[in-house]
């Protein structure tokens, strides 16, 4: 293919060069020519592993040129993609100044094409950007419609300095946003060949995909720190504890706890967190993340009560109490918080749950639910329909086999989805159902 690659900086003048060792024909477009004169010569603008035999051997075989050029570099290929910076504003906010110029400039030229091209984001870029920003920028300088006249994908770099032509050609995985297929196929045919899982995603998908990347990276090395911090202030070797943490695939290194649901509760979890905090804090050793895990959980339990209030209904339908599925203990169940602020608000609530009966439980679980609802007798009741019947708002807390077969008869019900219903997807379209993170 032929292809354009705007922005010679780490992640374009890496890309340039990789796509022209697979084969294609690359130019390299830049407004800074210092970065122009270094392809020109044979040179990586960038220090990598294995850029600069890679830049120089491309250069040589004529498959990577640059250009400050961009009606030419637009005229001449197929496919452009944008890699130019995104810094942080001073406030924090993501600059799309560079990316606004360049759909701008290019824009302006597709104007005058009459050949199909499509114009590929590799920026980092909030949710929105492209759609919202991007293309009518692109549509207003050429006149023409995206999707139509010429095409738009996202396709996220995941790239990282120092090991990115590594990188390259491993990829952890290919995502590619775009709303046209055309687009979507030929981005496609870039990486054909290269391992990892390709994933045709919606654009602000594929925006999003490389914010929970980083953001997760980010959090991960904080979370080794800060444990690390209260280890050695416990005079535990951390690495040690790290190893035996990282081997376990199915709890730790794994998919678990990490899609959207509701708040965590249960006998374990809020209590270790708050006694690894107070140690940390003992040993005066700051640990603002750690810190605020619990914080965030009872944000995150909020959320699910204004998502309640703000259907301004009285009658709710509360399905699940205990803290998780297939379990009866009710002990710092963010349900059962749920319910006891929705009851202390003067809500009419009846409660279901297949796993929860009055008269079975017994000890600390019992002592802690007479403690937090305390009639809970006249709220649980053992007939799903019942509740349901009963309810104006559904909120969903389980997705129990019953559960399920009730809210299909739900009807026009508002329906507070915490779980993610197995037809969330369908449901999200449609009026009177909310789910709390999807
Ligand atoms: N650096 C990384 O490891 C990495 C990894 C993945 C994604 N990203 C993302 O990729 C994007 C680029 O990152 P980078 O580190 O390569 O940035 P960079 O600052 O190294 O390079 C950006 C280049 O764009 C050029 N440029 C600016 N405006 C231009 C225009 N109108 N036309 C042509 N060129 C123009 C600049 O002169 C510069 O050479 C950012 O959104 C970044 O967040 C970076």
């Amino acid at each position: 293919m032929k292809i354009s690659v705007f922005g010679l900086g780490y992640v374009g003048s890496v890309s340039a060069a990789c796509l022209a060792a697979r084969g294609h024909v690359v130019v390299g477009v830049d407004v800074n020519p210092a970065k122009v004169g270094f392809i020109a010569g044979g040179q990586a603008p960038v220090v990598e592993e294995r850029i600069g035999e890679l830049t120089a051997d491309v250069v040589r075989r004529g498959a990577l040129r640059a250009t400050t050029d961009v009606a030419a570099a637009v005229a001449e290929t197929e496919i452009s993609l944008v890699c130019v910076g995104t810094p942080s504003a001073p406030n924090g906010s993501l600059s799309t100044t560079y990316l606004e110029r360049v759909a701008e400039q290019i824009g302006t030229v597709l104007a005058g094409k009459d050949e199909w091209h499509t114009v590929v984001f590799r920026s980092t870029m909030l949710p929105g950007t492209c759609s919202g920003l991007l293309i009518p920028i692109l549509e207003k300088a050429s006149g023409k419609t995206a999707g139509v006249d010429f095409g738009v994908a996202v396709n996220p770099e995941f790239l990282r300095e120092g090991s990115s032509v590594r990188d390259f050609f491993e990829p952890p995985k290919t995502v590619i946003g775009s709303h046209d297929p055309v687009s979507a196929d030929l981005v496609a045919r870039l990486y054909e060949g290269l391992p990892g899982e390709v994933f045709r995603v919606s654009i602000p998908v594929a925006e999003m995909t490389k914010y929970a990347d980083n953001s997760f990276h980010g959090l991960k090395a904080a979370f080794a720190n800060e444990l690390g911090a209260i280890c050695h202030a416990l005079g535990v070797d951390s690495h040690q504890v790290m190893d035996v943490f990282v081997a376990d695939r199915k709890l730790n290194v794994s998919p678990a706890y990490l899609r959207p649901g509701f708040a965590f509760g249960g006998s374990c979890l809020p209590k270790d967190l708050r006694g690894l905090v107070y140690a940390a804090r003992r040993a005066d050793v700051s640990v603002p993340l750690l810190s605020h895990v619990l914080p965030s959980n009872e944000e995150h339990l909020k959320r699910a009560f204004d998502l309640v209030t703000a259907s301004g209904r009285r009658r709710i339908g509360l399905f699940g109490l205990s803290f998780k599925p297939g379990t009866d203990d009710l002990r710092e169940s963010p349900l059962v918080e749920l319910a006891e602020r929705l009851v202390g608000k003067g809500y009419d609530l009846r409660i279901y749950d297949a796993n929860v009966t009055l008269s079975r439980l017994i000890g600390a679980n019992r002592d802690y639910i007479e403690g937090r609802l305390p009639h809970l007798g006249d709220l649980l009741s053992n007939s799903v329909d019942d509740v349901l019947a009963h309810a104006e708002v559904c909120v969903v807390g389980c997705t129990e086999p019953a559960v399920l077969r009730a809210l299909d008869a739900a009807g026009d019900r508002m329906i507070v989805d915490l779980v993610r219903l197995p037809d969330a997807q369908k449901r999200r379209a449609t009026d009177g159902y909310v789910g709390l993170g999807w």
